[in-house]
């Protein structure tokens, strides 16, 4: 199959190209490398320096006719959100538009959404939270998602195209950017690596459910074969505090830095955990990876970065 995987520069996106390709799919990569690296894409995909929101898709599509669009690229920022939610709006729903008209334009079958169910539910009602639980998005950037899926809806009502969403929640893992808000492991991984001391956001006690990339990228590859449409929660279903998940970066990285708490971020939910049992009984998805086992991959890929780095600098 012919797949165009939008910010497969990234690092969800490029994961999730490794994977398609490892499969034997052929793989377009859009990306106009924002925060995505030209290193992280696969050699053997066929790359377009594009931006989603230009009419540089239309010319892409109308070359590549790819059987399917997985749909990375992202403002991926819940602060930034927060701050600029037209600039936010602008990428993240007018992009996923700009993809769907074309995709309809040039017949392609289905279209693969990265969602988010840490955003999406706001505080939870009950835990853990399924596809079912009422959405009350706390950030343009969940609305903004949101209102992407539902575009997905009427474009498959309307135009027969085939959606899977896959609301992910905290996704970790090698080639996260140690510089956004997004990836806790990777900000407190990089700093305890480099001797810099972490900030544990409030008491430390919030709780959230760490997803190993490798298990999303095959969340991906699962529903590229299934025949499904639908929204679907790609998870653990199991709680982590901040504070556990620096205890356990302290001793992989063995680092000696104290537990250091700072003011807790304003609307944070207290706790995140979600339920992947439809995504089990509908799509044959099972979390393999563990915290620990994702955790050393993770610290082991930034420990040669950081050496790297540290000796291109000499
Ligand atoms: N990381 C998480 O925990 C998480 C959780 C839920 C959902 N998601 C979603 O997964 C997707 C990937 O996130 P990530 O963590 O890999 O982020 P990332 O920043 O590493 O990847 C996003 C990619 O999109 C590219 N991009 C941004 N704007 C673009 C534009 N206008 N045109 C073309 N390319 C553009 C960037 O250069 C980058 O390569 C996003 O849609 C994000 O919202 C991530």
């Amino acid at each position: 199959m012919k797949i165009l995987v939008t910010g497969g520069a990234g690092f969800i996106g490029s994961h999730v190209v490794d994977l398609f390709i490892q499969e034997g799919h052929s793989v377009v990569v859009v990306d106009n490398l924002s925060s995505g690296k030209i290193e992280n894409v696969n050699p053997v995909a066929v790359f377009y320096k594009a931006d989603i929101l230009s009419s540089d898709i239309e010319e892409i599509m109308k070359i590549e006719k790819p059987d399917v669009v997985s749909h990375y690229a992202a403002q991926i920022s819940v602060t930034y959100s927060v701050k600029n939610p037209l600039l936010d709006m602008e990428v993240n729903i007018k992009g996923t538009v700009n993809l769907l008209e074309n995709c309809v334009r040039y017949g392609v079958k289905k279209f693969i959404f990265a969602s988010t169910g840490g955003a999406l539910y706001g505080e939870l009602e009950y835990i853990p939270a399924n596809e079912s639980h009422p959405v009350r998005p706390l950030s343009p950037y969940a609305i903004a998602k949101f209102s992407a899926e539902k575009y997905l809806f009427y474009y498959h009502r309307v135009y027969g195209l085939n959606y899977i969403s896959l609301r992910y929640s905290n996704v970790y893992g090698p080639r996260q950017d140690p510089h956004g808000e997004a990836g806790v492991v990777a900000i407190f991984t990089q700093r305890m690596l480099r001797g810099e001391q972490p900030v544990i956001n409030g008491d430390g006690e919030q709780t959230r459910d760490y997803i190993f990339v490798r298990d999303v990228a095959r969340a991906n590859l699962l529903a590229l074969k299934s025949d499904k449409t639908g929204e679907y929660n790609i998870a653990t279903g199991k709680e982590t505090t901040v504070n556990e998940i620096f205890r356990v970066l302290k001793e992989l990285t063995k680092s000696l830095v104290p537990e250091v708490r700072g003011k807790a971020m304003k609307g944070e939910p207290r706790r995140s955990v979600l339920s992947w049992e439809k995504a089990a009984r509908e799509l044959g998805f099972k979390p393999a990876v563990s915290l620990k086992d994702g955790m050393k991959e993770t610290v082991a890929f930034f420990r040669a970065s950081t050496s790297t780095a540290r000796n291109s600098s000499v």
